[in-house]
């Protein structure tokens, strides 16, 4: 993957970022899956009244690819900040690591956005969980 292709991956994700469904954090968050195929779902953080039902943007995407039979992955950039302004980066949080790893292996790029203009740190899926769980 180029850098080209690493900040334009960054920039869909602020893009998705968008549509974050956050009524009651406030706290927008866009995922972009880029997967080996060629293919790149999107997905946001969609809360919920109860809470719980909550889902992260990295699931939704992955939950996305996988139900339409893509499980091969190579890269996931995340973007996120409150109110949807980007004032540093995130990364994903520990179940979103584990859900990845259920499909990736270590060597997933994981490009966690920091500025509204597509700047990035890259990560490996291996860096941000190491030793996940197995069966
Ligand atoms: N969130 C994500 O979408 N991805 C993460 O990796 C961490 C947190 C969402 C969940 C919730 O809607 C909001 O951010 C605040 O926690």
């Amino acid at each position: 993957m180029t850098d080209k292709e690493k900040r334009e991956l960054c920039l869909r994700a602020l893009e998705t970022m968008k549509n974050s469904y956050s009524p009651y954090s406030q706290f927008k968050v866009g995922a972009v899956l880029l997967c080996r195929d060629g293919m790149v779902y999107e997905g946001c953080n969609i809360e919920n009244s109860a809470y719980s039902p909550t889902v992260c943007a990295e699931r939704v995407a992955v939950f996305k690819a996988v139900s339409e039979g893509v499980k091969d992955f190579s890269a996931i950039a995340v973007a996120g900040g409150h109110d949807g302004h980007v004032t540093g980066q995130i990364t994903p949080c520990g179940v979103c690591r584990q859900v990845l790893a259920e499909f990736a292996g270590g060597d997933l790029v994981v490009l966690a956005v920091k500025s509204c203009d597509g700047e990035y740190d890259e990560f490996t899926l291996g860096e941000l969980l190491p030793h996940s769980f197995e069966l």
